[in-house]
């Protein structure tokens, strides 16, 4: 049976669309499309927004070099240090949220309806980057920080409600690159450093440190087996495709191109019960519709394998 679900914050407008609740911020600028209260995943579309009021102000290239540190502030710093050592990224991850609508269609289709929660962000990248802190999310514009802080409210809302019963959670923090020709699937563990991809088994006393403490908790798996063995999500979508996951058991480890180990939406949130994801997805996986929804789909039927076997 499905329960419905009611979550308040002020002034936020509740809309039904196909049955499923959206709730749109005071903003206007971030959505949450509230899962059903059986769901325990929660996917967040953050960077695949358009809009560009400019009330929100705008994101620099990079911040001012000041003294050792990076400010990120509504001064445009074009002097080379500043260039060089803060830059930041204000691309948009295109196509990524049609991704985590098929993904999220297909996790909801795998288990007899139950539909996950969904946080999107609208303001574009250029304005906003709720995957920062907040200085760099906002180079200090008042109006972008509330929208900041209505992302961050609605993923925790989100979070709690698919904890509820002490259950494991899914986070998935769906993103685009184009730095890498495989999409790199981030664990906060890096590529090519001595506690990174590079050793021939990452050990299970690393699990702690990764976004996927909870899962080597409870699912009888290594750590290792669950990056890169034959049932890891990178595994599971190389051996029914042509697509390439790194790690996977034929991508270990990046050998070239940048490796994305997942950013603060990570840190902040795959902790305690909750495991996470930063999907970093290849152009080519994003290109057309037909790409789009082959990719999704076999991406949640990885995620469904880990629901039903691991969590
Ligand atoms: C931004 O920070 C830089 C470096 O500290 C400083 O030079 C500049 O005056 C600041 N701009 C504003 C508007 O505060
Ligand atoms: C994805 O985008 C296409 C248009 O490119 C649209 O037809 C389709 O309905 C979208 N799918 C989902 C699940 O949102
Ligand atoms: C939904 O799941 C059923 C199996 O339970 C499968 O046959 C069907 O293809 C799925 N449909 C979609 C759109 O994923
Ligand atoms: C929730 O589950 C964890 C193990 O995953 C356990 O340590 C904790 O005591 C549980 N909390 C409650 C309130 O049941
Ligand atoms: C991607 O693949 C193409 C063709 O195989 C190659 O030329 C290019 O260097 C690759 N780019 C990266 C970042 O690996
Ligand atoms: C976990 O990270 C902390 C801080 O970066 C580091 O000091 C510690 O050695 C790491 N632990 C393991 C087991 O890798």
């Amino acid at each position: 049976m499905k329960l419905p679900v009611v979550v308040v914050a002020t002034c936020a407008l509740f809309l039904y669309a196909h049955g499923v609740q959206i709730i749109t911020s005071p903003s206007g600028l971030i959505r949450y499309a509230v899962g059903d209260v059986e769901s325990d995943v929660v996917i967040s579309a953050a960077h695949d927004g358009a809009m560009e009021p400019p009330e929100y102000g705008k994101r620099y290239p990079n911040g001012c070099y000041d003294n050792g540190n990076c400010v990120f502030n509504s001064t445009y710093c074009t002097d080379k240090l500043s260039v060089e050592v803060c830059s930041t990224t204000l691309t948009r991850d295109t196509h990524t949220l049609n991704i985590t609508n098929h993904l999220a269609d297909r996790i909801a289709n795998g288990t007899g309806g139950v539909r996950p929660h969904i946080i999107i962000c609208d303001l574009a990248r250029s304005v906003v980057d709720v995957n920062r802190h907040i200085d760099e999310a906002t180079f200090g514009n008042d109006n972008a920080a509330v929208v900041f802080h209505e992302y961050h409210y609605y993923v925790q809302q989100a979070l709690g409600i698919a904890a509820s019963g002490n259950r494991t959670v899914f986070f998935l923090d769906i993103h685009g690159q184009t730095g890498n020709n495989k999409t790199c699937l981030g664990y906060l563990i890096d590529n090519d450093v001595p506690d990174g991809l590079i050793q021939d088994v990452v050990p299970d006393s690393q699990a702690p440190n990764t976004s996927l403490a909870q899962l080597v908790r409870v699912s009888g798996q290594s750590l290792d087996a669950l990056l890169r063995g034959p049932e890891s999500i990178g595994g599971l979508i190389e051996s029914s495709s042509r697509f390439q996951v790194i790690p996977s058991p034929n991508n270990p480890i990046s050998l070239a191109g940048f490796y994305y180990h997942g950013g603060i939406n990570l840190h902040k949130y795959a902790v305690d019960t909750v495991i996470g994801i930063q999907a970093e997805i290849n152009v080519e996986a994003r290109r057309t519709e037909a790409v789009r929804k082959e990719f999704s789909y076999l991406f949640g039927d990885a995620v469904l394998y880990w629901l039903k076997n691991f969590f």
